[in-house]
């Protein structure tokens, strides 16, 4: 089933104020099952308007949204433990997890300090299976076609293990590492296709024109390695959520 026509928001002010929603609904109406987590610069506005909204909720609400939190995030740079602020974990931290005062053991990420990164990659695999999978998965889209960090070419069933990454990623996730693509990790631990496909929903966000042509490319491809993220097709369901420039269709 071909993923359906998309939310398209005025903004991605509005993108983040709409995700946040769905990601409060699913944590709330399924609390057994855990939310799959992105980080990105996509996902910041949507944490921040996370963390209004629950702020916002009455204290035994707030409490208990604490108490019952379970997330597990798709990847983590190799070599990157929390006290590094470009880790995928610091970032949690200061987006997430700080603001709402959740317990870290509550957010789950890869141990890129692991020191045999291939069995860390098993052991979090095993992790998100014993959870029972993801409930609700969250991605953002690389301008490669990328979900997590399954780099193209990537098979449908991929699982979690440790990926090296692409020129154009390192390129892209610059940013975090004073804007230096060298200085960003060569290899990183992601949950593969197979995790990500095998979450009862997925909510893919995708905001601003530099994301436009990878979203036409990802709407009008039949699912394929070569476009990681056009795996989703075959996934029953998907929502898409998308500012105008990034819809690019005025
Ligand atoms: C990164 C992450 C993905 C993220 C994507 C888009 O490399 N591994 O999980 O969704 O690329 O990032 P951004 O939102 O910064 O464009």
């Amino acid at each position: 089933m071909p993923i359906a026509d998309p939310e398209v928001l005025d903004n991605g002010a509005a993108v983040a104020e709409r995700v946040a929603a769905l990601l409060l609904q699913a944590r709330q109406e399924h609390p057994q099952l855990p939310l799959g987590l992105a980080t990105g610069r996509t996902m910041e506005p949507v944490y921040a308007a996370l963390v209004r909204l629950v702020q916002g909720l009455p204290t035994s609400e707030r409490l208990d949204l604490g108490a019952h939190w379970r997330s597990f995030n798709l990847d983590e740079y190799v070599g990157l433990g929390p006290a590094d602020p470009a880790s995928f974990a610091a970032a949690m931290e200061r987006h997430l997890a700080a603001p709402l005062g959740l317990a870290r053991a509550r957010l789950q990420l890869p141990d890129g300090l692991a020191s045999d990164p291939l069995l860390e990659a098993e052991r979090y695999g095993a992790a998100v299976a014993a959870a029972g999978g993801i409930g609700l998965q969250l991605l953002g889209l690389g301008l490669n076609g990328h979900i997590g960090f399954n780099e193209p070419p990537c098979a449908a069933d991929a699982r979690c293990r440790v990926v090296t990454l692409s020129a154009s990623t390192r390129h892209q996730n610059a940013g975090a590492f004073g804007g230096s693509a060298q200085a960003v990790p060569e290899q990183a631990i992601t949950l593969g296709l197979s995790e990500i496909l095998a979450a009862r929903q997925v909510l893919l966000v995708v905001t601003g024109s530099a994301k436009a042509p990878v979203l036409q490319r990802l709407l009008q491809d039949p699912p394929g390695p070569q476009l990681p993220a056009s795996w989703l097709h075959r996934h029953p369901a998907v929502t898409l959520i998308v500012d105008r420039d990034a819809w690019g269709r005025g």
